[in-house]
C-alpha cells in the first residue's frame, strides 16, 4: 500500500495526483486544498477516470503518507518576475504545511516557489532528517537545458544545478561540447525565461513540472536509486551550507541516499557560489 499526499491541488498538484494515479504508482491519494470547491472538483474529476485509487481529503491523514508533495501556495503571474519574489507570500503556507506534518516519517517533495528556500524551511521547521526533504525543479530545468542544447546543435547530457530560479547553473562541462562564455550566457538567459513563456501563454506551467514530479515520486516509490538533479539541504557539499540548492542526488525509498560532488569548471563553480549565496539569504528568513 503506497500513499501519496499532495497539499495544494491546483494546476501542478492536481496534475501530479492524476498522473501518479494513472501510472498506477499509488494505492491512495490524500489531497487537500484550502479552496474547497476546487478540492471537491479535483476529487470528482479523479473519480470519474475510474482509476482504482483510494482518495482521502483529510489533512490529518497526510502525516501517515509515504510521500508528501508540497504544491500549495501562490504561483507566478507575468507580473511576478522571479520565483524569489514569492517568498513572503508563501512563507505562511510553508509554516502551515510544516504544522500538518509534525513527526512525518516519509519523504517530502517541495514544489512551491521559491522552491529551494521552502525546502530548507520545511526541513528546518519540521525538524526531520535532511535526507527526507527533496526539492523539485532541477529535472525540469535540465529538460529545458536539453532542448536549448539541441537547438544550437550541441546535444548531450544536460544537468542543471544551483537555484531553481535566476541563479540556475547549467553544467556545460558535462555536455561533451565546448561552449564559450558568450554562448553559455545566451543559453542561460533563455533558460531563465523558459517558464515565463509558458505562464504568459497558458497561465502556468503544468505538464513539464507534473511529469517530472511524478518521475521523482516514482524514483522514491520504486527505490530506483538513480541520480537526479534535486534541491538538497547542504552541509558542506559544494562548499555550501545553511541552504538547500540543486545538486546531483541519489534518490530512493528513504529519500536522498547521497549527494554526488562533481567537479565543476571555473564558470560553473562561480555560478554555484553565487547561487548558494543568493538562496542562503532567502533561507535566513526561516532561521528567525
Ligand atoms: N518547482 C517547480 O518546478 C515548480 C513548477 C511549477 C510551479 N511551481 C510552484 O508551485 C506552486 C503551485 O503552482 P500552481 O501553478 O499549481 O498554482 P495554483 O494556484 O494552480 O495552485 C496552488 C493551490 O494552492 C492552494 N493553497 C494555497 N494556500 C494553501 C494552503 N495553506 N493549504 C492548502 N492549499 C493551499 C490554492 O488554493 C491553489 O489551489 C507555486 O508556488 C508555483 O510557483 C513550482
Amino acid at each position: 500500500m503506497t500513499s501519496l499526499a499532495i497539499l495544494g491541488v491546483g494546476k501542478v498538484g492536481g496534475e501530479t495526483a492524476f498522473l501518479s494515479a494513472a501510472l498506477g504508482l499509488v494505492d491512495e491519494l490524500v489531497v487537500y486544498d484550502v479552496y474547497e470547491p476546487l478540492l471537491q472538483a479535483q476529487v470528482l474529476d479523479l473519480q470519474h477516470t475510474g482509476i482504482d485509487v483510494a482518495i482521502s481529503t483529510e489533512p490529518a491523514a497526510m502525516r501517515d503518507a509515504d510521500i508528501f508533495v508540497f504544491a500549495a501556495g501562490t504561483p507566478r503571474t507575468p507580473d511576478i518576475k522571479t520565483r524569489a519574489d514569492l517568498l513572503e507570500a508563501n512563507i505562511p503556507v510553508a509554516k502551515r504545511c510544516s504544522e500538518l506534518l509534525q513527526e512525518f516519517g516519509g519523504v517530502v517533495i517541495t514544489v512551491t516557489n521559491p522552491m529551494d528556500a521552502n525546502n530548507y524551511g520545511l526541513w528546518k521547521m519540521m525538524g526531520v532528517d535532511r535526507r527526507q526533504c527533496i526539492g523539485f525543479g532541477g529535472q525540469l530545468d535540465s529538460a529545458r537545458f536539453a532542448r536549448y542544447l539541441d537547438e544550437v546543435g550541441k546535444p548531450g547530457p544536460a544537468w542543471v544545478l544551483g537555484e531553481h530560479g535566476e541563479h540556475q547553473v547549467p553544467l556545460f562541462s558535462k555536455t561533451g561540447h565546448s561552449v564559450d562564455i558568450d554562448e553559455r550566457e545566451a543559453i542561460l538567459s533563455r533558460m531563465r525565461g523558459a517558464s515565463m513563456e509558458v505562464i504568459r501563454g497558458k497561465g502556468g506551467t503544468v505538464f513539464g513540472p507534473a511529469y517530472h514530479i511524478t518521475m521523482l515520486v516514482r524514483a522514491v516509490i520504486e527505490d530506483r536509486r538513480e541520480v537526479l538533479p534535486c534541491s538538497c539541504v547542504l552541509d558542506g557539499e559544494y562548499g555550501l551550507s545553511g541552504c538547500s540548492i540543486g545538486v546531483p542526488a541519489r534518490i530512493g525509498r528513504e529519500g536522498i541516499l547521497g549527494i554526488e560532488e562533481w567537479e565543476l569548471d571555473p564558470w560553473e563553480s562561480a555560478k554555484m557560489a553565487e547561487a548558494g549565496a543568493f538562496v542562503g539569504d532567502l533561507c535566513r528568513r526561516f532561521d528567525d
